[in-house]
C-alpha cells in the first residue's frame, strides 16, 4: 500500500486484512513522507513500513524508479493507494499493469487532483462522493471499480464534507480491495470486472 498523510484510510484497510476470511494481506506500506502518520500505523501493525523521499532522490524519474524496485521487492499482487497524494509515472505503472488502485474523494471525472473535497465545495454542487478506480497514466482518469455518493449539506465546510465523505470511503474501499483481491478482475475499455 501507498500513502502519504495520515492513514486512515490504510488503517481501515489494516483492520479489515487482520481477518484471514478477508482474503488479502498488506505485505509493506510505502510512503513519499518518511514521518508519515500511515507508516506508524503500518508499523503498529506488524507490517513493513518504507519510504522514498523525492529530497533523496535526484528527480521525478529516479523517484518513480526507487519507489517502483521498493515496491516490487515485496511483489504485491495490488498496489493500493490510500491518499497517496503523488502522480505516479507510466514507467512505473508499467511494472504492475492494471494492479495500482487509488481512492478519489469525489465523483469521477468531476474533480480531479489533490483538492477534490474544496473543488467540489467551490463548485456548489449538491451531490458529490467517492471514486475507486483502477490507475492509468492520468490524473484520477483510470477505469473505475466502484463509486458512492456523499450528499452536500448547507453548511458544510471542507472539513465536514471530508468527514462525511471518509466515512463513507473506507468502507467501500475496504470493500472494494477485498473483491479485487478475491475475486480478482478484468478490464475491458473501461470496464471493470470482479472475477
Ligand atoms: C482520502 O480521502 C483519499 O481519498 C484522499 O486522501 C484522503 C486520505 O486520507 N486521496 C486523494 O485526494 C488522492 N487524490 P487518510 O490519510 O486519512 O487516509
Amino acid at each position: 500500500m501507498l500513502a502519504s498523510g495520515s492513514g486512515t484510510t490504510l488503517q481501515a484497510l489494516l483492520d479489515a486484512a487482520g481477518d484471514p476470511a478477508y482474503g488479502a494481506k498488506v505485505v509493506a506500506v510505502g510512503s513519499d513522507k518518511p514521518a508519515a502518520r500511515a507508516l506508524e500505523r503500518a508499523r503498529a501493525a506488524g507490517v513493513e513500513a518504507f519510504a522514498v523521499a523525492l529530497a533523496d532522490c535526484p528527480d521525478l524519474v529516479a523517484w518513480n524508479a526507487a519507489l517502483a524496485d521498493a515496491v516490487a521487492a515485496h511483489a504485491p499482487d495490488l498496489v493500493v493507494c490510500a491518499g497517496f497524494m503523488r502522480i505516479l509515472s507510466p514507467d512505473f505503472l508499467a511494472r504492475f499493469p492494471s494492479r495500482v488502485v487509488n481512492t478519489h474523494p469525489a465523483l469521477l471525472p468531476s474533480f480531479p487532483g489533490a483538492h477534490a473535497v474544496a473543488d467540489a465545495l467551490a463548485y456548489g454542487v449538491r451531490v458529490s462522493g467517492v471514486t475507486v478506480h483502477l490507475v492509468d497514466e492520468g490524473v484520477d482518469t483510470g477505469p473505475v471499480v466502484a463509486q458512492a455518493a456523499v450528499p452536500l449539506h448547507a453548511d458544510d465546510d471542507e472539513a465536514a464534507l471530508q468527514r462525511r465523505i471518509q466515512d463513507v470511503e473506507r468502507p467501500l474501499y475496504v470493500e472494494a480491495v477485498g473483491r479485487l483481491a478475491r475475486e480478482g478482475w478484468t478490464v475491458q475499455g473501461r470496464t471493470v470486472r470482479f472475477g
